[in-house]
């Protein structure tokens, strides 16, 4: 049985809820067959080694800004919160539609949310979770009412379609949250966020920023795309999971079994499982979507806590553990009463 909810404490301030959410990708389909006529590999493969069929690949007139558009507008219609109610609109993305002006502020012109501060972060696959943790401060010191929260990628965008050990895994959406404070609610209960620069050459893009501007030989040596090292993030990616899961149960004062369900960053079933098994989960109570849409990036959570959500897998009052990982090193989790 779940706690009971507990009055906001004294020393946070007031507390922070989700009030509604929504995703959005693209209705082009990539599958694993169509994968295999352009490199060297195999449905067999990339299920085996992954779990991922298939992926959303946005159009060449579709843009990270489009994705986390109609992300927040059904975000803020399951609030039922309008765009000119919206403070602020914290966009996590890898991908922006240019390096500026923000994602974000493209994002508050679309919606017309006119009083909205607006900026993005980058926390590469573990952004979601860090914009949750920033807007839920700004609710917390009550210095705002409504927080647009909004995970998007076009990493089609990015990725070397030549290089079958990385553009198999990733895949094109984006998804959004509305934070509010909601009197007698616990909402985020915890967050635990972490990071370690020293493995940043593991999974990186070194082209395009002030230290290898674009150039005519920067493309020619193909420095505009990710690159990673598959085997040293996989192990990093469950080690860094499993201790802040571990981290935001104690944190909290739970245990495993007063989670309802588990969101893990879906990047790789096998990841997924390792996961799964050393935090004492079962396969029920973990979330899982990339069979369809593969490694979305920042979106993942965000997409698959919409998912829960709209397919009642997670109804009010049940306890949520997100767990992300991703280029940074970043990583963290964030513990939540739905
Ligand atoms: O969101 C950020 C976090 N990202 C991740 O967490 C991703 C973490 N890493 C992974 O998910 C896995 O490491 C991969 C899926 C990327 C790779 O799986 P793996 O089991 O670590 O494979 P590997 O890199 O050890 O490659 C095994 C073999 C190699 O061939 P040889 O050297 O054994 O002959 C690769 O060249 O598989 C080959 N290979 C492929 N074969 C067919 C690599 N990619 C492919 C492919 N199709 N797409």
């Amino acid at each position: 049985m779940n706690p009971a909810p507990s009055p906001e404490s004294p020393f946070r301030g007031k507390s922070c809820s989700i009030a509604g959410v929504g995703s959005f990708v693209p209705a082009r389909v990539m599958t694993n067959a169509e994968l295999a006529s352009l490199v060297e590999t195999s449905d067999e493969w990339i299920t085996s080694r992954t779990g991922i069929k298939e992926r959303r690949i946005a159009g060449a007139d579709e843009f990270t800004s489009d994705m986390a558009f109609h992300a927040a507008e059904r975000a803020l219609a399951s609030a039922g919160v309008t765009p000119d109610q919206v403070d602020l609109i914290i966009v996590a993305t890898i991908t922006p539609d240019m390096l500026f002006p923000s994602t974000a502020c493209l994002v508050q012109h679309r919606l017309g949310a006119k009083k909205a501060m607006a900026f993005d972060i980058e926390a590469a696959c573990s952004g979601f979770v860090y914009a949750l943790e920033i807007g839920r401060r700004f609710i917390e010191s009550g210095s705002v009412t409504n927080v647009l929260v909004i995970g998007a990628e076009k990493i089609s965008s990015i990725i070397d379609w030549t290089d079958r050990a990385t553009c198999v895994l990733f895949g094109d959406g984006a998804g959004a949250a509305v934070l509010q404070h909601r009197p007698g609610r616990r909402g985020i209960i915890t967050t635990c966020l972490a990071s370690d620069g020293t493995k940043g050459e593991f999974l990186c893009m070194p082209g395009g920023g002030s230290r290898i501007p674009a150039t005519a030989e920067s493309v020619t040596t193909r420095q505009h795309f990710l690159r990673m090292n598959g085997k040293d993030t996989f192990k990093s990616a469950v080690n860094a999971m499993v201790a802040v899961g571990f981290e935001a149960l104690e944190k909290a004062g739970l245990t495993i079994d007063d989670i309802t369900l588990v969101i893990p960053h879906q990047a790789n079933l096998r990841i997924i499982s390792a996961v799964g098994e050393r935090l004492g989960v079962t396969a029920e109570k973990t979330f899982v979507n990339l069979d369809r849409y593969g490694n979305t990036s920042a979106a993942s959570v965000a997409i698959a806590l919409d998912e829960a959500v709209t397919t009642g897998r997670l109804v009010r009052g049940d306890l949520v553990l997100l767990l992300v990982f991703g280029a940074g090193l970043t990583w963290g989790s964030a513990l939540i009463e739905w």
